[in-house]
C-alpha cells in the first residue's frame, strides 16, 4: 500500500491537482492511465503471464524478434521516406506486438487502423513464424500516404497470405466483419481515437472476444474511452498495462 502511495505520488503533476478541483473524475482516470504505465517488457511479461505463458517464452519470442532485424529495418527505412504519414507514430510498441502475436498464437486477429502498414507487418510476420492465423484490418485510407499507395503499401508480398485487409470506415465495415468471423482472439484498435469512436469499436469488438483473448488499444491516453470501457465491463483496475500509449488486457 505505501508503495501504492509513493507510486501515485510520483506520478502526480501540479496540472493533476489544480485539474482535480474542476474535474476530479477525469483527474483520477488520468491517475490511472499514468500508474499502471510500465516498461516494454513489464507490459509484455504481465500480459504473457496473464495468459499463462512463462518468462521464457517471452525471451524465447524476442529473440525471434530480432531475428528479423533486416524485415524491421526495411520497414522502418521505407516510413522514414514519408515522416508525415502515420506510421511512425507506433514505432516504440510494435514489437511488443510481434512478442505477444507470438505468444498468443491467435487464429483470428482483427485491427482497425492500418496507414501503411507496419503494425501489421508485425503481427503478420509473427503469425507465419507461428505456422498459423489470420490477420483481419481495416482501414480507412488517410490523405498522408504516399502518393499512388494505398493503405497497407509497406506489407510485404510474402506476407500477405494470412491478411484480409478491408478498406472502408470502421463504423460500417467491423460490425459485418466480426458477425462473419463470429469469435476472435485478438483485437487492436488504432483507428479513430475520438471518445465516441473509441467506445463504438470496443463495444462492438467485446461482444466477439473470446475469454482469454486479448485486448489492445493504441492511443488510451487519447480519450477517457479505454477506462469508461473498462468500468463498464466491470474489468478491474489492476487487469490492464499500458506501455508508452499502448493499453491491453486479457479478458477473463
Ligand atoms: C494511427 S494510423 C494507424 C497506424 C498503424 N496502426 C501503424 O502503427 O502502423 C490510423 C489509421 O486509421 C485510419 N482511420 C481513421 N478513421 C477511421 C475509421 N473511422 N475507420 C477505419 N480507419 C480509420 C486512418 O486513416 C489511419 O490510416
Amino acid at each position: 500500500m505505501y508503495q501504492q502511495i509513493v507510486k501515485v505520488l510520483g506520478v502526480v503533476r501540479l496540472k493533476h491537482i489544480f485539474r482535480a478541483f474542476i474535474s476530479p473524475l477525469h483527474t483520477i482516470k488520468v491517475l490511472k492511465y499514468h500508474y499502471r504505465r510500465v516498461s516494454e517488457r513489464e507490459f509484455v511479461h504481465f500480459l504473457a503471464r496473464s495468459q499463462g505463458y512463462s518468462a521464457g517464452a517471452v525471451e524465447q519470442a524476442y529473440k525471434d524478434f530480432h531475428s528479423h532485424q533486416s524485415l524491421w529495418d526495411e520497414v522502418e527505412e521505407k516510413l522514414t521516406l514519408y515522416p508525415n504519414s502515420y506510421g511512425l507514430q507506433m514505432t516504440r510498441e510494435r514489437p511488443a506486438l510481434y512478442v505477444l502475436t507470438r505468444l498468443l498464437k491467435p487464429n483470428i486477429m482483427v485491427e482497425t487502423g492500418v496507414s501503411s502498414g507496419a503494425t501489421s507487418t508485425y503481427i503478420l510476420r509473427a503469425m507465419q513464424d507461428n505456422g498459423g492465423g489470420r490477420l483481419f484490418s481495416i482501414d480507412l485510407p488517410p490523405d498522408n500516404l504516399p502518393q499512388g499507395h494505398t493503405s497497407g503499401w509497406i506489407v510485404p508480398e510474402s506476407l500477405r497470405s494470412q491478411w484480409v485487409l478491408k478498406l472502408g470506415d470502421s463504423k460500417e465495415l467491423l460490425g459485418p466483419l466480426l458477425h462473419e468471423l463470429g469469435a476472435i482472439n485478438c483485437f487492436l484498435h488504432d483507428s479513430l481515437h475520438t471518445d465516441e469512436h473509441m467506445l463504438w469499436e470496443f463495444r462492438t469488438a467485446w461482444k466477439h472476444l473470446r475469454t482469454g483473448g486479448l485486448f489492445l488499444s493504441h492511443d488510451v491516453g487519447a480519450s477517457e474511452a479505454f477506462f469508461d470501457f473498462m468500468a463498464e465491463q466491470h474489468i478491474p483496475w489492476s487487469s490492464y498495462r499500458v506501455f508508452h500509449v499502448l493499453g491491453g488486457f486479457t479478458r477473463v
